[in-house]
């Protein structure tokens, strides 16, 4: 069993509908131009609600091979909730991921675990994959816990997962510490991570949910450390903030991840 390595570009509260439309246009360019492989690194853009729909014309228009999904979701599936958007109208405009538990919502909306368990279940129940954030703060790491706590922030979440959900999920450790900061996990700790959330996964589930399930690193990826970082076994790509507002930029990583992939360090199911 291959993973087939992910570059998803997180565009936080960034580009109108307008901006979103020149973005996709420039990427899908630049891809083509550098004769990009897409069966060997999928591409992912999450752009925020407003500019969705306008990705997912051109991706349809013009069949672009890229994936698209949303930042965050309601815990909802209908009715009096105002401003909230549902899991079922995401997967109507054509999206595949969903973010969920990104650091930047735990601290500015009141999303705890249970709320967070329910954004993964609507998610999964709505035929989509919710990318889950994981990550230790500058204090845990500085504790030592760092480690500790990110894998108990995935067990928390998918504890009451059943193996086929559990596969339909990716979870992306971003040190809080790194995200947006210039500091980039070293490749060692960023696949220390990354193992041991592998390992708990292995231990909690079915062997085809830990062998499947992709991991993701995120904080301060750029093209300068994505190299290194990709070469490590239990690092399947990348939630790409800062990074992917720039299609030159963004599409540079991409071609590493692609790249990274023909030299026959293609993940296996370890
Ligand atoms: P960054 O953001 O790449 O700007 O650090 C990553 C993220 O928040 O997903």
């Amino acid at each position: 069993m291959t993973r087939k390595p992910l570059v998803a570009g997180n565009w936080k509260m960034n580009f109108d509908h307008l901006e979103a439309t020149y973005f996709v246009q420039k990427l899908a360019w630049l891809l083509r131009d550098a004769r990009f492989d897409a069966r060997r690194c999928e591409v992912a853009l999450m752009p925020p609600f407003t500019a969705i729909r306008s990705v997912q014309v051109l991706v349809e228009a013009d069949r672009l091979d890229l994936s698209y999904g949303a930042q965050a979701v309601s815990v909802t599936t209908q009715g009096a909730f105002t401003g909230d958007v549902s899991a079922d109208m995401l997967s109507s405009l054509g999206c595949s991921y969903v973010i969920v538990g990104h650091s930047e919502r735990r601290r500015y909306h009141p999303e705890d675990d249970a709320n967070i368990v329910d954004q993964v279940r609507g998610v999964l129940a709505a035929g989509m994959h919710p990318i889950l954030c994981v990550g230790e703060s500058f204090e845990e790491r500085r504790e030592g816990i760092a480690l500790d706590f990110a894998v108990g922030q995935v067990s928390d979440v998918t504890r009451d997962l059943s193996d086929e959900q559990a596969a339909n999920i990716l979870v992306a450790y971003e040190p809080v510490w790194a995200i947006g900061s210039g500091l980039v996990a070293t490749p060692d700790s960023a696949q220390e991570a990354a193992r041991a959330i592998r390992e708990h996964l292995r231990g909690t589930f079915d062997d085809h949910v830990a062998a499947s399930v992709r991991i993701l690193y995120g904080g301060s990826v750029t093209s300068r450390n994505a190299r290194e970082l990709i070469d490590e076994p239990d690092v399947d790509g990348f939630l790409v903030g800062g990074a992917s507002l720039d299609a030159d930029e963004f599409a540079a990583i991409a071609r590493i991840v692609e790249k990274s992939t023909r030299k026959g360090s293609g993940r296996t199911g370890r």
